[in-house]
């Protein structure tokens, strides 16, 4: 399985982490940068993460700024994404069973990394179960094209 990451300049040393710990677990990984702490616009990075999810380069994907917000609001608006800021395991579970969110956002300045390995994990754990959320899924995407 493929995941695209990407993060500002907040969370470069997190997403070096984040990318350690999914390439020990067999992931490979579609770095989308940045890779330097000189201050940048979230927005680039999280497009790029949107991106590659919905052109199918990456299954799924990964973007950190310092909360999580801004990155994933940038996510949010390529067609096809569903981007969910999870800053704890339950919520990241849910994301992916009843939301099918595609990807997963945190904050490097909100929470420490081994709760982002854990979040991580949770996530790409967790199938989306389908049935009656399928439907609510297709509601909101839908809303893409009104
Ligand atoms: C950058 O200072 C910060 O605004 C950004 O990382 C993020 O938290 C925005 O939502």
């Amino acid at each position: 399985m493929k995941i695209a990451i990407g993060n500002d300049h907040s969370a470069v040393e997190m997403k070096n982490e984040i990318k350690a710990f999914l390439e020990s677990k067999g992931y490979e990984v579609i770095d989308e940068g940045t890779n330097t702490t000189e201050s940048c616009d979230y927005p680039i990075y999280g497009e790029k993460v949107g991106r590659a999810v919905v052109d199918g380069e990456a299954d799924l994907g990964i973007a950190i700024c310092g909360t999580g917000l801004g990155i994933s609001l940038a996510a949010n608006k390529v067609k096809g994404v569903r981007a969910c800021v999870c800053s704890e395991p339950y919520t990241a579970r849910m994301s992916r069973q009843h939301n099918n969110c595609n990807v997963l956002c945190f904050g490097a300045r909100v929470i420490g990394i081994e709760l982002a390995k854990m979040i991580v994990e949770e996530w790409l754990n967790t199938p989306f179960e389908g049935g009656r959320h399928q439907r609510r899924v297709d509601m909101i995407m839908d809303i893409e094209n009104r």
